[in-house]
């Protein structure tokens, strides 16, 4: 099926182009460039009227949840708040019941996505210390692997051999270890530590576990990447190392754009792990992405119950994915972010780190992963537009611009006027190259 877009704006090479046109022979781009008003032949032709027409994001680190987590959120909800928020690909973490652990949980999953997605999917396993149950992991399609490391702060320490036995494997399978480095913190000790002034403390943990498992990818030249990195003194080491060790690193949306401020209104409702920082924090990490020492903006989505987040000890997660974009977009706007940094590096770098072959750009031959933003049109966030089984968020309130008004999935409209209209299945399970 042939799609043409006429009236759209392009980013390309570096500025906006107006008057422009991009034809479809889904899933791939085959053509687009200034329009001199030829006639084409195509099967369907609509109009951006004028609007940006942008390479959908890339999203790294989400938690889809289904199967028996499915009351939290499933295939469809997960991946139908992505495309609302201008995301057509994500990787989907292993912390899922039953985890994605063995081979035969993870062809029981990419089973179960398959018909039901709107976006693509990747699967990131929860790797082994057996080298040969990682090796099957990856024959079945893990894009990647995914280890939470906590230490406590007064007690405990992480298990540094295990990862170590981790990272022999994964280096020799070149993919690529993502980590939650982290205190695992409850809301009331979170809510202490706030009121106390000591969740710097959480920094101090987070930087040195970064280094001790840094030193071990550095010995072994496996590839790590570090989720929702939280603390400006943790970002300069990640770089620092970057000239030894094939390492990367995300900001979650939220941990640049709130902070613990929040927690007095919103209470659990803002609970995430690892929890929101201070003011100031927030803001030295948003500088770093602007500065480019950041690889990746993620959403982290992690929905939950509102029962379990109002419960006696409330789950940490934020459900952030249909925000994506319009969060993205209005920092643009305000001048804040410039696109071609939001492009970089919340849709090419995870593409390209990530092994997504023809995705995270509009080039001719790749596929047609396409979203049309509406930088006028505003958006107030409010938990009841959320299309997520998770009903709450800390951007309640907001007023955000730069709404995905339609999305493409590999060549099919999947979101039309801000309104699902895919039937599960555009999206397609992403396999490592
Ligand atoms: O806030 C979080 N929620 N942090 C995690 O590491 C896990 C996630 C979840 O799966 O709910
Ligand atoms: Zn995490
Ligand atoms: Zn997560």
């Amino acid at each position: 099926m042939r799609t043409l877009i006429r009236d759209c704006r392009l980013y390309l090479n570096g500025k906006i182009v107006e008057n422009c046109l991009l034809v479809i022979d889904a899933p791939l781009i085959s053509d687009f460039g200034v329009d001199h008003g030829l006639q084409l032949a195509c099967d369907v032709e609509v109009s951006a009227k004028g609007r940006l027409l942008l390479p959908g994001l890339v999203d790294p680190h989400v938690h889809l949840r289904d199967q028996g987590l499915s009351y939290k959120e499933d295939f469809w909800t997960g991946t139908a708040s992505a495309v609302l928020g201008g995301v057509t690909s994500v990787i989907d973490m292993p912390n899922n019941l039953p985890p994605t652990a063995t081979p035969s949980d993870l062809a029981e999953r990419m089973e179960l996505a398959k018909g039901r997605i709107l976006a693509n999917v990747g699967f990131a396993c929860k790797p082994s210390p057996d080298h040969s149950l990682n090796s099957k992991l990856a024959e079945g399609g893990a894009i990647a692997f995914k280890m939470f490391v906590y230490e406590h702060m007064d007690r405990g320490r992480l298990d540094l051999p295990l990862v170590e036995r981790v990272l022999e494997s994964l280096s020799k399978l070149d993919r690529v270890l993502m980590l939650h480095c982290n205190v695992k913190t409850s809301f009331s000790e979170v809510l202490d530590l706030v009121k106390s002034r000591r969740a710097f403390k959480l920094c101090r943990v987070e930087k040195g576990l970064a280094e001790e498992i840094l030193a071990i990818a550095r010995k072994h030249g496996a590839r790590v990447h570090f989720c929702h990195v939280t603390c400006p003194r943790t970002v300069e080491l990640i770089n620092d190392y970057k000239g030894f060790v094939r390492a990367t690193l995300e900001v979650a949306v939220h941990h640049i754009l709130l902070d613990h401020s929040i927690l007095n209104g919103l209470g659990p409702m803002a609970h995430v792990d690892p929890p929101l920082r201070s003011r100031s924090t927030a803001r030295r990490l948003f500088d770093m992405l602007r500065r480019g020492m950041v690889d990746f903006v993620a959403s982290d989505h992690a929905p939950h119950a509102l029962f379990e987040k109002e419960g006696e000890d409330p789950k940490p997660g934020l459900p952030n994915l249909q925000l994506m974009m319009p969060l993205l977009m209005t920092q643009v706007k305000r001048g804040r972010l410039d696109l071609s940094l939001v492009l970089e590096r919340a849709s090419a770098r995870p593409a390209k780190v990530f092994g997504l072959r023809k995705r995270g750009a509009i080039v001719k031959g790749y596929y047609a992963d396409l979203v049309e933003v509406d930088l006028k049109r505003r958006l107030k966030v409010r938990s009841d537009i959320l299309v997520s089984k998770a009903k709450y968020t800390p951007f309640e309130g907001a007023t955000l611009v730069g709404v995905p008004v339609r999305t493409y999935v590999n060549g099919v409209c999947v979101n039309d006027d801000y309104t699902i209209v895919g039937k599960g299945g555009e999206g397609v399970v992403l396999m490592p190259r």
